[in-house]
């Protein structure tokens, strides 16, 4: 366009201006430029004037209030001047026109009007449009707390979201598992939006919606969807569930633990249901006689715990649940079999037999469940028998005592139930044994016993002063324990125990002996030099074995197998040592050293002798006094260094 149409148009456009008045715009405005902020953001309003600097006179800035122009700025000899008012602290002149506006805000979404006059005296204008815009904060969401009746016919409050501080308002979209949410029918939105001061809007969006059983576990979230420039955005909320209120169609009783059940297990009933909340629970059990149904006390939340469940706890159990809001009543019934094994019993209860004859003992029982029965001998714990019936011929007294019925269930793990029946076997007073040796020292205090076995029980009586204590062993023999100390007289006589009952009597003694204290040369072991030092040691002289009813048995026969092994060890250690030695002589008469003579074979065989003797005292190592004999005797009758030597070596 040339230059003549361009002043023509200026012309007119003023001659439009001037025929109103200064402020109203023309009718037909340019098409304003858009320019996008953010809140806080400068924005440069460009002029764009076609003018240079030097060409400019007047500019004029204005913003558009309605219908009105209101000037804020003006540009005279390129020297900037706000206008006081609502822009005077925040525009600033960048050039010959161009503005910058400081920290807009959404109050400035306006349009802004740029007008120049060049120096030829035409005028032009430029329409910017500012678009402001503000990201909301993050959405915050709260489900409602009340919980949500699928019964409902109308939509019920889910939850709110809230998004503060946006511009221009955020738009809120529902989702329910991640699915937005569409059905109007079902659901509905209702949204408050508050302007704040500053401009910004807050928004806050209910949902409102009905819904089934199965959103129980649905998660509802919101969607803030908003535009900045440059394009569109969104914030989604977190995500929440709401509490779902549903009928129940059913209930059910559970037992627990799932398997077979025994007297003593811990038991639970459990009343379940489909619906939310639980409804009320009930739980009957049939009476067997009478078929009526009786309430169990004592449930909690629909659950009965049977501690521990016994044969009666056996029978009909109902679950009953009422749902207060639909007067819904609904039942389930479950049969609850406790096994058990009852009244063991054995017959007879409690034989008295003689010696010589025959018994049978048949055992029987209760049981909810197919029975297995064994015998089993109380004292040994060895099972005897399997079956019922215990076939005991040619009694002897060994064969009194406990015997027990062991009455169990295979199908039940753990389920069995044990009588013990005592058979007696008459007979005369039997002792322990008819004569015992014990060791004693002078005036000690000692405990003698006397074990004996009878039946009827056998009383028993000492020929000496003491305090006596008497106790049952088992069934059918008695032990008594006299404690007395050991004086001259007691050391001549002894001590006689009698027994007696109505079949006989029978008595045992025993022979207390002092122990002899002998003084005896050691060589001590691990020390070159011999050394003399006393030793107290028990003389086993009569003794030996046998003591038994006085002392310990365990003893008496420990000694014996000892003794046997150590024979044993004995022998292997001296083939093994003549060996040894066979190999050193031949060494020695290999390297022409051994001397040939009567000395060396000595040294040989002396120690071989004494190795039985060594062998045979080792037994006594229990009693640490015979320890002493058992060294004293090595270093006694031999050449004392060398053999004690041997000695050593023999040990280790
Ligand atoms: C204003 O700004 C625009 C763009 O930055 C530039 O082209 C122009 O020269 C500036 N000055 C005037 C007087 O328009
Ligand atoms: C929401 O779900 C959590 C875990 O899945 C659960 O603990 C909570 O009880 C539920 N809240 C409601 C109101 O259903
Ligand atoms: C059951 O109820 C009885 C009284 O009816 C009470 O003595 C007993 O402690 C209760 N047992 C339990 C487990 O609550
Ligand atoms: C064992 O006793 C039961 C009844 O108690 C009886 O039926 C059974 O025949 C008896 N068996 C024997 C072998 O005596
Ligand atoms: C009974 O036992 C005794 C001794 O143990 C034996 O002599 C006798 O033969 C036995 N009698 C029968 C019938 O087994
Ligand atoms: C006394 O007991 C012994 C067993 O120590 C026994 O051999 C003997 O027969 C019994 N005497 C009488 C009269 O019963
Ligand atoms: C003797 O027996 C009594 C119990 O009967 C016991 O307390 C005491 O220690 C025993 N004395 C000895 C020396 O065994
Ligand atoms: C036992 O003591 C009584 C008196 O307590 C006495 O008469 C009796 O002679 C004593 N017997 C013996 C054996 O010491
Ligand atoms: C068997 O004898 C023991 C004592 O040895 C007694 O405690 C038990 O009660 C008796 N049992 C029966 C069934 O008689
Ligand atoms: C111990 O035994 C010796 C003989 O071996 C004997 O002369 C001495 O009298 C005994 N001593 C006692 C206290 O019995
Ligand atoms: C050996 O005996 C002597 C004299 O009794 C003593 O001084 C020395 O300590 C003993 N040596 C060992 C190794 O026991
Ligand atoms: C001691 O036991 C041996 C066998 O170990 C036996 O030959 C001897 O007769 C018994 N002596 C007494 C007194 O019982």
């Amino acid at each position: 366009m040339d230059l003549t149409t361009l002043l023509l148009c200026t012309l007119l456009l003023t001659a439009c201006c001037c025929r109103r008045s200064a402020g109203v715009p023309d009718k037909v405005e340019p098409k304003p430029e858009i320019l996008e902020f953010q809140v806080g953001d400068n924005a440069h309003l460009n002029c764009d004037s076609s003018l240079s600097i030097d060409d400019l006179s007047h500019v004029d800035w204005f913003f558009k209030h309605k219908d009105q122009r209101i000037h804020i700025f003006q540009v005279r000899r390129g020297q900037g001047q706000p206008d006081p008012g609502e822009y005077q602290h925040r525009l600033t002149l960048l050039d010959g026109a161009n503005l910058s506006l400081e920290h807009v805000t959404p109050k400035d979404e306006r349009i802004f009007i740029c007008q120049v006059k060049g120096l030829a005296s035409h005028t032009q204008e430029k329409y910017i449009q500012l678009q402001i815009y503000k990201a909301p904060k993050e959405p915050t969401i709260q489900a409602s707390p009340s919980g949500i009746s699928v019964i409902s016919k109308v939509p019920q409050e889910v939850a709110t979201c809230n998004g503060e501080d946006g511009y221009p308002i955020p738009h809120v979209t529902w989702y329910k598992n991640r699915r937005p949410l569409k059905d109007k029918n079902r659901i509905r939105i209702t949204e408050v939006r508050t302007k704040e001061s500053s401009g910004l809007y807050t928004v806050k969006s209910t949902l409102w919606a009905q819904l089934d059983k199965e959103d129980k576990d649905a998660l509802f979230y919101c969607e803030l969807s908003y535009r900045l420039p440059g394009g569109d955005h969104m914030k989604e909320s977190k995500e929440v569930n709401v509490t779902v209120y549903y009928p129940m169609e059913k209930v059910w009783l559970e037992v627990t633990p799932n398997r077979l059940l025994k007297e003593g297990d811990k038991v639970e009933l459990k009343c379940l249901s489909d619906g939310n909340p639980p409804p009320h629970f009930t739980i009957r059990k049939q009476d067997p006689i009478s078929l009526s149904w009786l309430e169990v006390e004592n449930i909690s939340d629909g659950v009965l715990i049977l501690e521990q469940a016994q044969k009666h706890h056996s029978g009909l159990y109902e679950c009953l649940g009422l749902d207060f809001e639909t007067g819904v009543e609904t039942t389930d019934q479950q049969q609850l079999l406790v096994n058990y094994v009852s009244n063991v019993q054995v017959q007879p209860k409690a034989p008295v037999m003689s010696e010589g004859s025959s018994l049978k003992l048949n055992c029987s029982a209760e049981s909810s469940q197919p029975l297995v029965f064994h015998w089993k001998r109380e004292k040994t714990d060895e099972v005897l028998k399997n079956g019922s019936v215990l076939h005991l011929t040619n009694l002897t007294r060994e064969a009194g005592g406990g015997y027990l019925c062991v009455a169990s269930v295979p199908k039940v793990p753990g389920l069995k139930h044990t009588q013990l029946v005592n058979v007696t076997i008459n007979g005369s007073p039997w002792v322990m044994a008819k004569e015992a040796h014990m060791w004693v020292r002078e005036n000690e205090v000692v405990n003698l016993t006397c074990e004996v076995s009878g039946q009827p029980r056998p009383t028993i009586s000492w020929s000496v002063n003491g305090t006596v204590h008497e106790h049952e062993k088992d069934f059918q023999t008695v032990l008594s324990i006299l404690k007395v100390q050991v004086i001259p007289e007691l050391l001549a006589k002894g001590a006689v125990c009698r027994a007696s009952n109505s079949l006989g009597s029978n008595k045992t003694t025993i022979f207390l002996e002092l122990v002899n204290l002998t003084t005896l040369t050691i060589t001590t072991t691990g020390n070159t030099t011999s050394s003399q030092s006393t030793t107290t040691i028990t003389s086993p002289s009569s003794a030996k074995a046998n003591s038994t009813s006085t002392g310990d048995p365990v003893k008496k026969t420990g000694t014996k197998q000892e003794s046997k092994g150590v024979v044993i060890v004995a022998v292997i250690v001296c083939i093994l040592l003549l060996a040894v030695l066979g190999a050193v002589l031949y060494f020695l008469y290999k390297k022409g050293k051994m001397p040939c003579g009567r000395s060396g074979k000595q040294e040989i065989t002396l120690p071989l002798a004494r190795k039985n003797e060594i062998v045979v005292e080792v037994k006594s190592d229990k009693l640490p006094e015979e320890m002493g004999l058992l060294q004293g005797s090595n270093g006694d009758k031999r050449a004392p260094r060398d053999q004690g030597e041997k000695y050593i070596d023999l040990r280790h």
